[in-house]
């Protein structure tokens, strides 16, 4: 690996530190004008004016170059909740909820999760490693350097293993990072519904142990959520993950508030995600704790509804919020975190500043990252987006475009449009 020069910036955004940023510091987001950034080995070396580059480092003159074109520089965005490796499609579902079927009927019919778990269940392991990758193209397309992926869709013992392990393929053959996470407690599959403890037990005592064991999974998440699996349930299956290893991240307080928040501040857990119908104890809780708040925006966007989480009140009080896609077939299918970044600004009040740390710094830490990725600074990860864009704010402004011109993974050059 060598060394590479990237000049010709009109900005460079970034967040700093290693840890979260929260409540009014959450907004607090560096805006260089004319720095150039210089990566070395993986690893950003410089960050600074062409002058003070000169006098450190020299002209380097063998040095790779990526040329800004008087783009902005970002950290490379970091989505901490998708669903990547599934098979088959929902569009016809899609459909149904455009005449004014909810997602929930739709559920209930049979639809939803288990028809994904139907086609998921049929499907090769290389196939789905397969469909993961293509998904993987369009995060990198979109910006995003690191990912977090969940199964979910297996529900038995070796579909959960196979996703998994369609994921850790997928990640070997790609530029785009990604960490797993094992949601076993996703639904409880139709052969348990008349027994579901026993499915809970065969989560905990079986399928937690072996993601563990074969260094499938980092993280363990559950769908608490009424009529899915109760707090109860929840820290059943969480505490069973945290016995062996895998740290706790929940879907909380999607649809209705069912102590979602509360739990995952009792555990201590990774990231509350979703936080649609938080309660005021919730959102206390979560910050007495120092939960994360994953916001999902794009999930309320595409299920059209309007009841977006509380981000101001979450910022306000005190919890550090992260953004994600929550890409999945059928509540919000788009791998675009500057999509999502939208939402967040124009949907639930965020400023640009606050949405862009919301996409890097503070989902990196929500994965444990904090240290390695999240913003451009000497002795992080060289993991940067250049934007054709000439300053942030253009990432909201100029919307329904992708205003990415380039990747940098690792200090390499990963991906490039024409013209950059
Ligand atoms: O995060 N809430 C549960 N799981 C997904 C939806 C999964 C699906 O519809 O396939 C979510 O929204
Ligand atoms: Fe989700």
């Amino acid at each position: 690996m060598g060394t590479l020069l990237i000049h010709n910036l009109a900005e460079v955004a970034t967040p700093h530190g290693n840890s979260s940023r929260i409540g009014p510091k959450q907004g607090q987001l560096e805006r260089l004008s004319g720095a150039e950034v210089v990566c070395r080995d993986g690893r950003i070396v410089f960050v600074g004016p062409p002058a003070e580059r000169e006098k450190k480092l020299g002209a380097l003159a063998d040095a790779a170059h990526l040329d800004g074109r008087g783009g902005t520089l970002v950290p490379g965005f970091v989505d901490p909740h998708t669903h990547l490796p599934w098979a088959g499609t929902r569009e016809n579902e899609f459909s149904m909820r455009l005449q004014g079927k909810s997602y929930q009927e739709i559920a209930a019919a049979g639809g939803g999760i288990l028809s994904t778990v139907r086609s998921t269940r049929a499907a090769a392991e290389d196939a789905l490693a397969a469909a993961t990758v293509r998904r993987m193209n369009h995060l990198l397309a979109w910006g995003t350097t690191t990912a977090e992926a969940k199964s979910g869709y297996g529900l038995s013992l070796e579909d959960e293993l196979k996703q998994l392990r369609a994921i850790r393929r997928a990640a070997a053959q790609h530029a785009v990072e990604i960490l797993p996470t094992l949601l076993a407690a996703h639904e409880v599959p139709p052969e348990y519904r008349k027994k579901r403890h026993d499915y809970v037990e065969l989560v905990c005592n079986e399928i937690v142990p072996r993601a563990a064991q074969e260094k499938l999974a980092r993280f363990c998440d559950v769908f608490c959520e009424s009529g899915v699996f109760s707090t109860a349930e929840s820290r059943q299956v969480l505490e069973a993950g945290k016995a062996h290893g895998l740290l706790p991240r929940l879907h909380a307080d999607e649809f209705a508030d069912s102590g979602g928040a509360e739990l995952a501040a009792e555990l201590e857990a990774m990231s509350a995600d979703h936080l649609m119908a938080v309660s005021p104890s919730g959102i206390e809780a979560l910050a007495l704790a120092g939960v994360t708040a994953v916001l999902l925006p794009g999930t309320c966007f595409f299920l059209m509804k309007t009841n977006y989480a509380p981000a101001r009140k979450l910022i306000a009080a005190g919890v550090p919020v992260a953004l994600g896609t929550d890409c999945n077939p059928g509540s919000s299918h788009t791998e675009s975190m500057p999509m999502v970044i939208v939402l967040a600004v124009l949907q639930m009040k965020l400023t640009i500043e606050e949405a862009l740390v919301a996409a890097t710094l503070n989902a990196a830490c929500c994965l444990g990252l904090g240290e390695e990725l999240g913003s451009i600074e000497v002795g992080k990860r060289a993991d940067v987006v250049l934007l054709d864009a000439p300053n942030v704010l253009h990432l909201v402004y100029h919307y329904g475009i992708n205003p990415v011109a380039a990747v940098v993974k690792g200090g390499e050059v990963v991906h490039r449009v024409p013209g950059f």
